[in-house]
């Protein structure tokens, strides 16, 4: 099979890492620095879908080229699935993964469900058109943080399965339960499809 490359719309290196751990040949990633390209990509909308779509179309007109982005969200039942789309600064603008962890164990004080789910949705553009894949890992928020691998909230993670959280696993063994890993599969299946 021919090499398929594909530009990843994301400025986030840990993504980058485990997307790379994913998508391996025939696939080859461009990042937006090897594309020369710098900006910041917008998450305005309220879902999701609307932002992966956003930051997929952002990139394809700048570039021309097939592409790809995605947006996670970490839902947590018992306070409407917060933070959700806002996963990235729910501490508010500026503010760091820990500022954003201790937001959420303050907000779960006192919860007997702590039952969530990471969900990821992918947007790819393939010769012009736009096609959706989603990827969902169910788990549990722990009281404590525990780990230092990963990124984001993976330190207050235990996927369905597992003892551990994210941030105790090597990208393999999150690659196992993971969300971003389920969208990113469907995104390869459908690619060999296209190019068989
Ligand atoms: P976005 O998709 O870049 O908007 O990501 C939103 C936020 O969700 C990130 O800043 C992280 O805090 C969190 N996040 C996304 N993916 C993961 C993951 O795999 N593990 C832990 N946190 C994540």
């Amino acid at each position: 099979m021919d090499n398929i490359d594909l530009v990843f719309a994301t400025n986030n290196q840990n993504k980058i890492i485990e997307i790379r751990s994913i998508l391996k040949k025939p696939f080859s990633i461009i990042t937006l620095k090897d594309a020369g390209i710098d900006i910041d990509i917008p998450e305005p909308h309220d879902t999701l879908e609307a932002n992966a779509s956003e930051k997929s179309f952002t990139i394809h007109q700048l570039t021309n080229k097939n592409c790809f982005s995605e947006d996670t969200g970490l839902e947590v039942f018992s306070i409407n699935s917060e933070p959700g789309v806002k996963s990235a600064r729910y501490a508010g603008e500026g503010r760091n993964f820990q500022d954003n962890i201790n937001l959420l164990l303050k907000n779960l004080e006192g919860k007997s469900d702590r039952s969530a789910q990471f969900r990821t949705v992918v947007s790819l553009i393939w010769e012009n058109k736009e096609y959706l894949f989603t990827g969902i890992c169910l788990g549990t928020i722990i009281e404590k943080q525990k780990g230092e691998a990963g990124f984001g909230y993976d330190p207050v993670f235990v996927p369905e399965g597992s003892h551990n959280t994210f941030a105790e696993m090597s990208i393999e063994e999150k690659n196992k339960f993971s969300h971003r890993k389920k969208a990113v599969t469907q995104l390869i299946e459908f690619l060999k499809m296209k190019v068989s």
